[in-house]
């Protein structure tokens, strides 16, 4: 293995090993394992020279080891999965989901209504025409989204709708969707995607919302729209910020803080979902130290927001390697994600580490409850990272949900049932509150401020979460 970071070295022979040395592994942990006990997910594309098994084998030996989440850089988009009119090919992304499943790695699917990298078969046969391409789109939605039930966690229901220009609105050229269907289109793929796969985290995601609430902005133009499909019970659980910027755009975390904030007031869940952070391309050979260590405060600084703001699950990087990227490639762009051409990892690396363990996983809130990933080096198939808390006793109990809870003050809301048991534990165990939620929800108002985990059963059903009261 040429080049290879001494840390990544270390842990990747060791991950080789087996788990007899997960108690030294444990002294220098993997993000993936970071990340785990955080309740959150932290990942990366498989590129698509993946899928052509033309890369280098250091890709994947990294990437199952450091990473948690996995998307498909192409492979699951309109003209990937539905070359021709109903015919599909899920040959490349089957095959993520077999590692994915393999490497106990959560999948997020990227992309379902787009104007971009859709088959041309479409604009051919149908542009303008409202009720065909209402049809081609739920038939698309459906067969994709039925065949990854229950395999992948995540959508990207609709990517990029919104246009450029200063006074944000919906993208209104050069998107067979929107000029045949009009908006309609995008609550209607998000109603398809739920019918289809009623467990799945739907999403919509976009560029550039990075850069403020301003009015006018996009960012405030989709928490409009987000507000309003809640109003109107439009099943979206997440917002997508890509996040592809350059070294210079240092207020872009705070922007992002601001926005998870602003989510957080709707229920709604923001990922990172593309992040890069560019050098211009000119500046190849010629960054410094300094360069790269401003580099890695920035995205030390995402992954701070990102930990500290209660209602972010995944913080997921367009690629691994400078080697592989389309910011060389599309972008003018050069050398913006976390390990070098060689494989090494940059400062970019080093920051994001010392951010998880400056976020000690007690103060980290998950959206998800506790992560139910099984760390690979466990070959057994046991939990191989004991946070210690009541999370984890709850779960090897068994106790996985089928319905979902979330809190807002002292109240506990709870969807998919009317009545339910619930339990309050402090995070050493101890109970704190005992009782049953009846229509839906439940005052905690004894309970004061801090981290504990609830545990809810109706019926032989039953769900356990980690919640903050605030
Ligand atoms: O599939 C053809 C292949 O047959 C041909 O030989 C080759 C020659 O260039 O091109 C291949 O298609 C390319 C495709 O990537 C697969 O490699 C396209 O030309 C190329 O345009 C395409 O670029 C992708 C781009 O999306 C297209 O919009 C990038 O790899 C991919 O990283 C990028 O990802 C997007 C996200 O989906 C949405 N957000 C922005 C992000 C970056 O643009």
């Amino acid at each position: 293995m040429r080049n290879m970071h001494p840390v990544t070295g270390f842990a990747l022979s060791i991950a080789l090993l087996g788990t007899s040395f997960t108690s030294v592994l444990a002294a220098e942990p993997t993000i993936r394992e970071l990340a785990k006990e955080r309740g959150r997910y932290i990942g990366t594309i498989l590129n698509s020279e993946w899928f052509n098994d033309d890369i280098e084998p250091e890709f994947e030996e990294i990437h199952k080891t450091q990473f948690n989440v996995v998307v498909a850089e192409n492979e699951m988009k309109f003209d990937a999965t539905e070359p021709s009119e109903n015919e599909f090919n899920f040959a490349k992304g089957d095959k993520m989901v077999e590692y994915a499943k393999a490497n106990k790695i959560r999948v997020r699917g990227h992309a379902l209504a787009w104007h971009s990298q859709v088959a041309g078969w479409v604009s051919s046969n149908y542009a303008g025409q409202k009720e065909k391409l209402l049809a081609v789109l739920k038939n698309h939605i459906e067969k994709v989204v039925g065949h990854y039930k229950g395999q992948v966690a995540e959508w990207d229901v609709v990517n990029e709708a919104v246009n450029d220009e200063y006074n944000a609105g919906w993208r209104s050229t050069n998107s067979v969707w929107y000029e045949g269907i009009g908006a309609e289109f995008l609550d209607s793929a998000f109603v398809w995607a739920h019918a289809a796969d009623p467990d799945a985290e739907l999403c919509y995601n976009d560029y550039s919302l990075e850069w403020g609430l301003r009015e006018g902005s996009k960012a405030s133009f989709v928490v409009e729209q987000v507000k309003r499909w809640k109003q109107n019970n439009i099943p979206i659980t997440c917002v997508g910020t890509q996040t592809h910027i350059e070294i210079a755009h240092e207020t872009t975390p705070q922007n992002v803080r601001a926005l998870a904030k602003a989510l957080n007031e709707l229920g709604v869940v923001l990922n990172i979902t593309e992040l890069d952070i560019g050098f211009p391309k000119g500046s190849a050979g010629q960054l410094t130290a300094a360069d790269y260590a401003k580099q890695g405060h920035l995205y030390r600084q995402f992954m701070d927001v990102f930990l500290e703001e209660p209602n972010m699950g995944e913080f997921v990087i367009w690629g691994l390697t400078d080697a592989h990227s389309w910011l060389d490639e599309q972008q003018g762009k050069t050398e913006g994600l976390l390990y070098d051409k060689q494989y090494k990892p940059k400062p970019a690396y080093d920051s994001i580490m010392v951010s998880l363990k400056e976020h000690p996983a007690a103060d980290v809130v998950s959206p998800y409850g506790d992560v139910e990933i099984v760390d690979p080096i466990d070959s057994t198939g046991t939990d191989s990272t004991d946070v210690g808390d009541t999370t984890q006793v709850l779960k090897r109990a068994g106790l996985a949900g089928s319905f979902s809870m979330h809190v807002s003050g002292h109240t506990l809301f709870i969807a998919g049932t009317q009545s339910a048991k619930v339990d309050v534990f402090d995070l050493q165990g101890r109970p704190v509150f005992r009782g049953k939620c009846e229509k839906g929800s439940v005052e905690l108002s004894d309970i004061s401020e801090g981290l504990y985990v609830v545990r809810m059963r109706s019926g032989s059903a039953s769900l356990t979460k980690r919640i903050a009261i605030k």
